[in-house]
């Protein structure tokens, strides 16, 4: 099967096998039936880079369904399919007038591969309003329920990522959504957005709007120009070493991590760096954010990822700022 139509920097590489499932049973048996050490999981594939064919098996990600599992005067508990498309999740709990992930409008990809790097935006990340979710053990079929704790949330991490990476396949999640909003302006860009569009009262669809036409402004649809969000994350540095870089580049923004850290946007010290919009044949720096990288046709997963390691290079040489990649680089 070729996968450029299963991942979103539309990379045409072959897996040798493809197989879907659309329930937890039908998942249980194929992981029976089939090489348990060589196979990958793929959601929506927003966020990951094929460098070359996939020999084993490739299993995607189908389960559908929203189930309301408990409901108080304050929120709910939503039991969503992994195979969800998370956007349209978003949309369905805007419907409902259940608050909590509207800041997290148009995210492209599944529900199951929320909780794998706690995707985040404006101000909100998953970890906030997570509760619960299922997985299914691969070499054992087994299943298991994890905890808020123990997927050890971070920025762009989760424990999925880390100490048990490719070794469950999570089915379901589960949300707790607010009925009474507290709503999240605190990201600069929501509150110029409500203002230019005159609103003073928001309500969660206004935010979710906000939220929509910051997001189309900058970042490209994966549906005309490949590529997969950021590709890497925003760096974590000592306020010393940023007191430094800041005496030469006075305009470097920075946002408040800890006592002694700050977080510093990757796409400012690219863009300062002279990649934004650089094009080399069918692959580039996308022209209005430098954090972005892009295929514009038939470029390779080893091209982009070569290009990824000379912009971590040149920034490193720079600042002195070691660049980690966000996107999941497939071998
Ligand atoms: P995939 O790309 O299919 O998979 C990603 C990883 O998760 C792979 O390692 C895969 O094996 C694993 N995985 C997938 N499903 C499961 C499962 N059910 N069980 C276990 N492992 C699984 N991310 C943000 O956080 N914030 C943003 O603002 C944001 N903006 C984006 C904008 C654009 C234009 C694009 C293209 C991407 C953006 N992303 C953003 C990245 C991406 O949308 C998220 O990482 C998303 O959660 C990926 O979902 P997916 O289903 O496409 O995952
Ligand atoms: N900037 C530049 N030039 C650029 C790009 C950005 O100077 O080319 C500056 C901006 O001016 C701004 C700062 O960098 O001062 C931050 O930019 P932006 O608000 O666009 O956000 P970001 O830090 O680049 C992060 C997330 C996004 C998320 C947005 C909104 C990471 C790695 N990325 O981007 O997530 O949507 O904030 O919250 O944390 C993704 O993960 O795929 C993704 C798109």
């Amino acid at each position: 099967v070729n996968l450029k139509e299963y991942n979103t920097f539309n990379i045409s590489v072959q897996a040798k096998n493809f197989a879907t499932f659309s329930d937890v049973n039908s998942l249980q048996q194929l992981l029976n039936e089939i090489d348990k050490d060589n196979l990958m999981i793929l959601g929506g594939g927003s966020n990951v880079l094929f460098q070359k064919d996939f020999e084993g098996i490739i299993l995607r990600n189908e389960i559908l369904g929203i189930d309301l599992i408990e409901e108080s005067n304050n929120d709910v508990l939503l039991k969503v399919g992994a195979g969800e498309t998370w956007h349209e999740f978003v949309l369905y709990a805007i419907n409902n007038n259940y608050g909590g992930i509207e800041n997290l409008s148009l995210i492209p990809g599944s529900v199951g591969a929320s909780p794998m790097q706690n995707i985040g935006a404006y101000g909100v990340e998953i970890k906030d309003v997570f509760h619960s979710l299922e997985a299914v053990e691969i070499q054992t079929g087994k299943i298991k329920t994890f905890t808020h704790e123990e997927c050890q949330f971070g920025y762009r991490e989760s424990v999925f990522k880390k100490a048990l990476k490719n070794q469950y396949i999570i089915t379901s999640v589960t949300y707790r959504l607010s009925k009474n909003h507290i709503l999240n302006t605190s990201y600069g860009a929501i509150e110029t957005e409500l203002k230019l569009q005159g609103i003073q009262n928001p309500t969660i669809k206004d935010i979710s709007n906000a939220v929509i036409t910051i997001r189309q402004s900058k970042l490209p649809d994966p549906n005309e120009i490949g590529n997969a969000g950021s590709f890497f994350k925003n760096p974590v540095i000592s306020k010393k070493q940023y007191d430094k870089i800041k005496e030469e580049f006075p305009t470097i923004p920075c946002y408040a991590v800890d006592e002694e850290n700050v977080k510093v946007p990757a796409g400012w010290l690219i863009d300062h760096s002279g990649w934004k919009g650089k094009t080399f044949g069918d692959y580039g720096v996308h022209k209005k954010q430098a954090l972005v990288l892009v295929n514009y046709g038939e470029a390779s997963g080893s091209e982009i990822y070569k290009l990824s390691s000379e912009i971590i290079e040149d920034i490193s040489t720079r600042f002195g700022i070691a660049l980690e990649r966000e996107v999941n680089i497939i071998e």
